[in-house]
């Protein structure tokens, strides 16, 4: 197993030589297992099939795929269908976009294009490590002790390197010693928050109680939720986020109970060529994700079920963004270009 971050023991991915290495989170909580993905190919299909999945994660395996595509393709032609294809894995998160890009344009010119891709695409992974503890830093002073916190999705570890971004401000709360308790949003429909942030949350020792999707309004009224932290898969130019389907209704939901509502992400999920969150393409996935639980159905099979991957929350109900560069307002996003 990697060791590759102080004080923790696994990673959601490396590389050694031209192998990539992922922790397959389909799998988990139950089952802890490393899968090799040792074409670009094989990668690329990992991103589509969520194998590994969150802006980051998506980010440096997409770097990863265009390496491997750099070392497999002899010709310019292969090497655009192998950054075609790469890209078509998965539409919204813009951190994919970003990798193929840079390490594309960074290789093609090189000495030596194959160690340069493999190079650049390593260091989007220490760049997100980096960021992602400056991100926490910075969130953590936005957190006293006592504080109950509301998450949705999964935005820790397992989706971006480092301390991920969402979960960053609190796994620093918590290593600061403040007394801190996380809800965890399910986020049906592949429940990523009840698999992936409370296994997380669990193994890092940080109080926490999974809800279902439905239940943080309530506990928000209650005055039980103190501050709500999010990631983002594509940030507009005027501070539009787009993240995991349900996150516009909670983003609604503090601000009408006067809970501040910060997005948590680095730079390099903002895109600068989109101007608001209406132009974000918005991943529809299978109808099958909804009507069944697993692989079991729960549904009368002749039911059709819709299922947008994302939402957009308007920047008006975002109290801030917290990047590598600081707590912006999100009208103010478009000047980090
Ligand atoms: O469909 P997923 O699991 O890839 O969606 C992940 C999210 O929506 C995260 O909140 C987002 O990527 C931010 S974490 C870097």
């Amino acid at each position: 197993m990697k060791k590759n971050i102080e004080n923790q023991d696994w990673a959601a991915i490396w590389r050694e030589g031209h192998t990539v290495f992922i922790i397959d989170q389909t799998k988990l909580p139950f089952h802890f297992e490393i899968v090799e993905l040792y074409t670009y190919l094989e990668t690329a299909n990992a991103i589509r099939d969520m194998l590994l999945r969150g802006a980051g994660t998506i980010g440096v395996a997409a770097g990863y795929a265009m390496a491997q595509a750099f070392a497999e393709c002899s010709t310019e032609k292969d090497l655009q269908k192998a950054k075609l294809y790469i890209e078509s894995s998965r539409p919204t998160a813009q951190n994919l976009f970003y990798a193929t890009k840079r390490v594309y344009e960074e290789a093609r010119n090189a000495e030596n294009p194959d160690t340069k891709a493999f190079e650049t695409a390593d260091q989007i992974l220490h760049e997100d490590e980096k960021n992602s503890r400056i991100m926490g830093e910075l969130g953590a002073e936005l957190i006293k002790d006592g504080f109950n916190i509301l998450t949705h999705c999964n935005a820790g570890k397992l989706a971006i390197q480092g301390w991920g971004s969402a979960l960053a401000p609190i796994y620093v709360a918590h290593e600061q010693g403040k007394n801190i308790f996380v809800y965890a949003d399910e986020t049906r429909p592949r429940l990523q928050g009840a698999k992936l942030t409370a296994w997380e949350l669990q193994q890092a020792g940080i109080p926490h109680a999974i809800i279902v999707d439905n239940a943080a309004g309530s506990y928000m009224l209650q005055k039980k939720i103190d501050i709500v932290f999010v990631g983002a898969d594509r940030i507009a130019c005027n501070g539009d986020v787009a993240n995991k389907i349900g996150t516009y209704e909670k983003a609604v939901l503090a601000k009408e109970n006067n809970i501040p509502f910060y997005v948590v992400s680095p730079c390099s999920t903002i895109d600068f060529s989109c101007r608001h969150g209406a132009d974000i393409p918005i991943e529809e996935r299978s109808a099958d994700e909804v009507k069944k639980l697993g692989k079991v159905l729960i549904v009368n099979a002749e039911s059709n079920a819709l299922n947008p991957a994302f939402d957009v929350t308007p920047a008006k109900y975002i109290t801030g963004i917290i990047t590598e560069n600081g707590i912006h307002k999100p009208e103010d996003i478009h000047t980090l270009k």
